[in-house]
Parts: structure tokens; sequence; C-alpha cells
């Protein structure tokens, strides 16, 4: 399919509820629909994350591809790496729906999806079956929303994929799953973080290893920065995504569903993700990688979250709007400014502002 066709396409599914939506979408793309992208990806775009060989930044955040069913066609797509999950031990069904909205005026999106997932064994085969050589993919791995052991669901994660993904993100930052976000907390976090160290370290004992990085809420208080970086440097964490969605509601917003329960996402998220990227890069002092997400609809929100101090970045909401296709324009972008302030790697630009 062209670019027109594809931007026809994204027109045409934002007519549909939003979640029969998304499902279409990850339907089309099954088919072989998405967009390629034709050639090599720019040198400069080239990035190591946690010794990560990504060929460029530009990352899928979780929650687009929960089930690993898209990893390759948005790799194809031209992302330089897929967040897939966020997956539970357990299949469940999440919140009744209506769960997703758009806020169209606004370029936001709410959702309170409560991780409807099929659980760890399909996302599991699925990632055996796939071709490592086509890119980087993750997993996003979280706690069933009635379990008794939340941070025993963090390590069955670990262990079940230890070997399919290329990284692992410990996600507890969801708003959606009661109680989940106050794993952030530091007692709770040095005891998630301790026991998926030990279970990490015997993992490796075959001489594996694979980067794992916690993703933080942007609704922190700044003193909570600190801490969780501590509590990360630790227990030997390789990275912090920053962040997921947000329980606060700008005084900017102007759509009609803006007072639904959930996470907010897209353009109003832009600044305060920012900020406590920021922060995170202020407090870590080169003992992390960072990856920056929250409202990147352009090649001017991807270099301002690099210059904030992101080795890469991540996107969802934006291709509610635009389309797959936004990726690639994205990178032309961000090539063109990087370019522009005489920067030869995109290294260079990390922390820069
Ligand atoms: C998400 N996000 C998310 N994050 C996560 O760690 N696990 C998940 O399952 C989900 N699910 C999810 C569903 C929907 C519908 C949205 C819009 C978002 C959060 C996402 O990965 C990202 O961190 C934020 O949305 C901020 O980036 P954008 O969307 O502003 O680019």
């Amino acid at each position: 399919m062209s670019a027109d066709l594809h931007g026809l396409a994204t027109g045409l599914l934002r007519r549909f509820d939003p979640e029969e939506a998304h499902k279409l979408a990850i339907t089309g793309l099954k088919l072989g629909l998405g967009p390629r992208q034709d050639g090599p990806d720019d040198p400069s775009l080239a990035v190591e994350l946690a010794g990560l060989r990504l060929p460029n930044c530009v990352g899928l955040a979780a929650g687009f591809d929960k089930n690993a069913e898209v990893a390759d066609a948005m790799l194809a797509a031209g992302f330089g790496f897929v967040e897939c999950g966020t997956v539970t031990p357990l299949a469940q069904a999440g919140n009744p729906k209506p769960r997703l909205f758009r806020l169209t005026e606004d370029r936001a999106v709410i959702n309170r999806m409560g991780f409807n997932n099929e659980g760890l064994e399909p996302f599991a085969h699925r990632l055996a079956r796939r071709e490592r050589v086509r890119g980087v993919v993750g997993a996003n791995i979280g706690a069933n929303k009635d379990s008794e052991d939340r941070i025993g669901d963090y390590v069955t994660g670990l262990s079940r994929l230890w070997g399919l993904s290329d990284y692992f993100t410990a996600n507890i930052s969801s708003p959606n799953t009661p109680g989940l976000r106050s794993l952030q907390t530091r007692a709770a976090l040095d005891e998630l973080l301790g026991r998926l160290a030990e279970a990490r370290t015997a993992l490796a004992a075959d001489g594996t290893d694979y980067p794992l990085f916690l993703k933080v809420a942007p609704d922190l208080v700044d003193a909570e920065v600190g801490d969780i970086v501590e509590a990360c440097v630790a227990h030997g964490l390789d990275g912090i995504i920053v962040s997921n969605t947000t329980i606060a509601r700008p005084e900017t917003l102007r759509s009609a569903q803006k007072g639904e329960v959930g996470g907010l996402s897209g353009a109003p998220l832009f600044e305060a993700s920012t900020r406590i990227l920021r922060l995170f890069h202020q407090a870590h002092g080169g003992r992390l990688a960072l990856i920056g997400a929250g409202g990147i609809a352009s090649g001017a929100d991807a270099y301002a979250k690099l210059r904030a101090g992101a080795s890469a970045v991540q996107l969802y909401s934006a291709l509610v709007y635009e389309g797959p296709g936004l990726v690639q324009a994205i990178k032309r972008d961000l090539t063109l400014r990087l370019r522009a302030d005489g920067f030869t790697t995109l290294p260079e630009a990390v922390g820069a502002a």
C-alpha cells in the first residue's frame, strides 16, 4: 500500500469505536497490509541501548501489541525496536468496555484497559516462532490483577520469556491495575527489583543475559526520582522507561471525554513526561540508560526527549491519529535536526539540552 492509502486507512479506522479500530489495525498488520520501509535507516540514527544495537532510536511503546502478534510488521514499518505486552502470567479479560477513548481535539487517548491479554503461553510461542534477525523485540511484563504474589508474577514473566525476548521491562506504572503503582515506593521497589535480580542471575548462569528496564509513571513527586534511580542501580537494572500514562488531567484538555477514568497519553502528556525524564537524567549520572516516552508525534518531539537525556524513544498514541507511516516521517525529521545541530551520531545529542 502507498503512503496515501495508509493515511486513508488510518482516517477510516478513526470512524470505528477505538478498540474495534485497534483490532482491525492488528488484523491488517497480520495480513501484511502495513507500511514497509524501503532500505536501511540513516546511520546517524543508530544507537546502542544497554548493549542492544538498534538501527534507529524510535521504538513502539507497550500496549499496542499486547500479545506479540505484529512485532515484525512494526519493525518492517520502520520502528527501531518494538515492545510487546504488557503480558501477565495468566490470560485476563481486562476492564469492562468501553475502556479506550480518543480525545481527538487534544490529540490524546485515555485508556483503562486493565492489562487485557492472552497470557504468557501464546506470547512465548509467538516470540519463539519469529526470526530474531528481523530486529529487537522486548517483553513488557506485569502482574495479574488477582494475583496473590504480584512480585512473583514478574519473576514468572522473566523466567518464561528468557531467551525469547531481546530485553525486558517491568511495568509497575499502569494506573489501571489497582495498587500496582505502589510498587514504585522504595521498600516495595527494593523487594521487586531484588527478586528480579536474583532470578536474572540464576537465568544468566548459562552465559546469556538480557537488559532489564523499569517503566515508571509521570506522576511521581520529584523526591521519588532519586530513590527509584538508586534502587535500579543497586539491583543492576539497565535503564528506565519514562514514562507510562498519567492520571493527571491538564487544564488545557478540551475533548468531551476528558473526564473518563484511566491513563492519559498523547500530546498533553509531553511536557510532564519530558520534565520527569530530565529529572531522571540529572539523577542517574551515566549509570543507566533512559528511554523517553509520552506525547511524541513529530521529529521535534523525539529530538526534545533525546536532548532531555533519553538514548531512545517510544510512542503509541500518535499512531492513532497518524498511522504507522508516522515513524518514517519522524526519522526523516530527526536526521535533519541532528545534522542542523552539527551532530554526526545520535549519542552526541543525548542530554545536550
Ligand atoms: C498504553 N501503555 C501501556 N504501557 C505499558 O507499559 N503496558 C501496557 O499494557 C500499556 N497499554 C497501553 C494501552 C493504550 C491504549 C495506550 C494508549 C497506552 C502506555 C504506553 O506504552 C506509553 O507509555 C504511553 O502511552 C505514553 O506514550 P504516548 O502514547 O503518549 O506516545
